[in-house]
């Protein structure tokens, strides 16, 4: 299965966490977490997953340095291709599937800050993928969630029983996807994640179970909790 690893963002929202190291602003997937840059752990999963075989990691150029020191330190044996990423995590996807090899029929596809997603479940969206055009990991959302207008004030609240948080990985038919971003782009559609494409173009998209502690590095409140995440699982 092939793997390809959106990792070509600044991390903007984690603003004060590179005060708080000292460093100018970085990709914040090179942040320290437990002794390792964050995408460390990411690659790890990825790495430990019994159906990955090939990855792509999609980045900007001024990190290929430090993700190439961050796979030697690793001792992979996973082959893995760097990829140069766009502007958007839209436009670093498309680059990802360009430069996918033409035998792949599908592919995963997995935010660099998703550092705690399990082996299992990229094993679980592996081959659920194999068997339907596209697929997310999500989870039930535990909160209210509130649709608001410009003044702040409430439109709708809508019923919960049928919202889910989307989470990556997520997997589909690369030339189901490929088409789906060829028509995004015509249309100028702006998406943060692959399967709304998939939606737009009126493709079915399966939730697989996702993990509650698959959460994306953000901000600095997010990157203690996945250092107490971690924490917990090592010992
Ligand atoms: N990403 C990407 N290319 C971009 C922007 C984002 O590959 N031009 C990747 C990020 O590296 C991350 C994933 O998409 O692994 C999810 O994006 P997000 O969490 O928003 O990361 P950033 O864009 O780096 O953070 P921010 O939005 O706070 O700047
Ligand atoms: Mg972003």
């Amino acid at each position: 299965m092939y793997l390809l690893i959106p990792a070509a963002g600044s991390g903007r929202r984690m603003d004060s966490e590179w005060l708080r190291q000292g460093t100018a602003q970085r990709n914040k997937l090179l942040l320290n977490l437990l002794g390792k840059p964050l995408l460390a752990w990411t690659l790890l999963a990825a790495e430990a997953s019994s159906h990955i075989s090939w990855i792509g990691i999609i980045g900007q150029p001024i990190d290929w340095d430090d993700f190439t020191t961050i796979v030697t330190q690793l001792s992979f044996t996973k082959p893995i291709h760097l990829i140069e990423g766009g502007s958007t995590r839209q436009e670093s996807v498309y680059n990802g599937l360009q430069a996918l090899p033409p035998d792949a029929k599908h592919v995963l596809i997995h935010d660099g800050a998703r550092c705690l997603a399990t082996p299992e479940l990229f094993d679980r969206c592996a081959q659920a993928v194999l068997t339907c055009a596209g697929l997310i990991a999500a989870i039930p959302v535990k909160d209210t969630i509130k649709v608001v207008d410009q003044e702040k004030l409430i439109k709708s609240t809508p019923d919960r029983s049928q919202l889910w948080a989307a989470q990556t990985p997520q997997g589909f038919s690369v030339p189901l996807l490929k088409k789906c971003h060829q028509e995004g782009r015509r249309q100028g559609w702006e998406v943060t994640d692959d399967a709304a494409l998939f939606e737009q173009c009126h493709l079915p998209v399966l939730i697989v179970e996702g993990e509650e502690t698959n959460l994306k590095v953000t901000t600095p409140v997010d990157l203690a909790i996945a250092e107490f995440i971690l924490t917990q699982r090592l010992n």
